[in-house]
């Protein structure tokens, strides 16, 4: 990360005859950024370029550390493998949005909290009968968490927003599980206080009626949290950055995860686990022709792309998918699940490691190629995958959008442009076009 020899604290522009000094920020880990804040007023108006933002730092955060290039993953200080082997999703939660791993008072509280919140107002559930049943569950998502806002007025101004936090966290849960019962046809499961978080989701989305003896399966609830803790956060990712964007224009917190739930949903971000079955799905259609599919992702003109594959900061393993790879091994095993999709997988995997394409771009399966596996084994259905991803991400959004409404340095996010439209013209009246 770091350039060789002692760190820098300017960096100097030149542009035509002009030389411009401007200050170089570093941050705990030793990342470097050139601070261009005064850079259109020493240059007379000059800007920087960088489509999709890729060398372009929107901000400081404390919340999670990437090193891409050693496929380092931590939430505030904690390593990712430590979180996921070691913590529930309720202390991963608090930690990664109150900046500490919670005491035991402090857990209990606030797992109690949760559970008094599980609830929707009843009135809520009308707004599911007005879904089609093939309506895709992150279209409800979406929808439902803007109308949350309807019933509980958001504290858009208090300082420390817990209120919010509480009721997004408590309720997303109950209503990604509705989604699904709305779409199967089966009556909704109220939340059961009785449960942890996870073990509550589960029994939500699996008990079919309320007489119905469901149990939760402890080897299901272990794989859950883990999933859910491997999403919690993940920086500056699209959807977190939509978050922070819609946030900065002082809107409330209910609305920007609206829009971070709908940013998510894209196929080159959090809608990819889905294509990703559907992707090792087709190539078992296509009597597991891996060849062919490896070929086509590395021509451009096919317009296919290896869904779960590649990253825009991990250049080397994403650590969440060297851990789902095990763990689909496992819990697979533990449940006694055969998926041939795995099998599809690894081969997939072996094949593409080893293709110049591939190692030239350095392109490696990500936290989606092996997350869809683990889901379908679990007895989620494909369509709720990018939801269950939500849900995972929804403190890591909550905390980017704190942290971004607390910044000492916090303004409307409005980038801008270099126009090459057409110059000054003209207007020509109708008759004479
Ligand atoms: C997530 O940002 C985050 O942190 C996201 C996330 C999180 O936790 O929030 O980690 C979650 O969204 C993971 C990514 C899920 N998406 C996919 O798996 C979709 C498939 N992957 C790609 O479309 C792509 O790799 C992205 C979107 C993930 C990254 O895109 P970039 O950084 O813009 O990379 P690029 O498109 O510029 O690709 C660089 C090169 C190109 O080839 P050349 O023009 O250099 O010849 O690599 C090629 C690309 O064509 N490439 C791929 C590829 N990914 C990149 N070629 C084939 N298959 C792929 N999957």
């Amino acid at each position: 990360m770091l350039m060789s020899g002692e760190n820098p604290t300017t960096a100097k522009i030149i542009i035509g005859d002009k030389e411009i000094e401007l200050p170089v920020i570093i941050g705990s880990e030793g990342e470097m950024a050139i601070n261009i804040k005064k850079l259109r007023a020493l240059s007379g108006g000059v800007i920087t370029y960088d489509p999709g933002y890729a060398n372009t730092g929107s901000c400081k955060s404390a919340i999670t550390f990437i090193n891409g290039e050693e496929g380092i993953l931590r939430y505030r200080g904690y390593n990712i493998e430590d979180l996921a082997k070691n913590a529930s999703f309720t202390e991963v939660m608090y930690l990664i949005i109150f900046g500490e791993l919670p005491t035991k008072s402090q857990l209990d509280e606030f797992e109690n909290e949760l559970k008094e919140n599980a609830m929707i107002h009843e009135d809520m559930k009308k707004f599911f009968e007005g879904f089609p049943a093939t309506a895709h569950p992150m279209a409800v998502l979406s929808s439902m968490i803007t109308a949350l806002s309807t019933f509980h007025p958001p504290e858009n101004e208090h300082e420390d927003h817990r209120s919010d936090i509480i009721k997004l966290l408590a309720k997303v849960k109950t209503i990604a599980a509705y989604s699904y019962k709305k779409s199967i046809g089966q009556p909704y499961i109220y939340p059961d206080p009785k449960l942890g978080y996870v073990g509550d989701f589960l029994n939500m989305m699996f008990k079919k009626s309320p007489t119905d003896d469901y149990q939760v399966n402890p080897v299901v609830e272990k794989a859950l949290n883990q999933l859910l803790i491997l999403h919690a956060d993940h920086e500056q990712n699209c959807s977190a950055s939509t978050v922070r964007m819609v946030g900065s224009s002082k809107g409330n917190m209910y609305s920007a995860i609206a829009a971070g739930v709908s940013a998510l949903w894209g196929p080159l971000h959090g809608g990819a686990n889905q294509a990703v079955i559907e992707m090792l799905e087709a190539i078992q259609k296509d009597n597991g022709d891996i060849e062919k599919y490896v070929n086509m992702a590395k021509d451009k003109s096919s317009g296919f792309r290896l869904m779960g594959f590649g990253h825009r900061v991990y250049k080397n393993f994403d650590p969440r998918a060297r851990i789902l790879k095990k763990a689909a091994d496992e819990i697979l095993a533990e449940l006694g699940v055969e998926d041939p999709l795995l099998d599809i997988a690894k081969k997939l995997e072996e094949v593409a490691l080893n293709d110049e394409y591939f190692i030239e771009r350095k392109l490696y399966p990500n936290v989606d190629f092996y997350s869809g596996i683990i889901y379908r084994a679990l007895g989620i259905p494909k369509e709720m995958f990018t939801v269950m991803f939500a849900l995972g991400r929804l403190p890591g959004w909550i905390a980017q959008w704190k942290e971004m409404r607390a910044d000492p340095e916090f303004r409307i996010h409005r980038p801008r442009q270099i126009y090459i439209g057409h110059t000054e013209r003209k207007f020509v009246p109708l008759q004479e076009r």
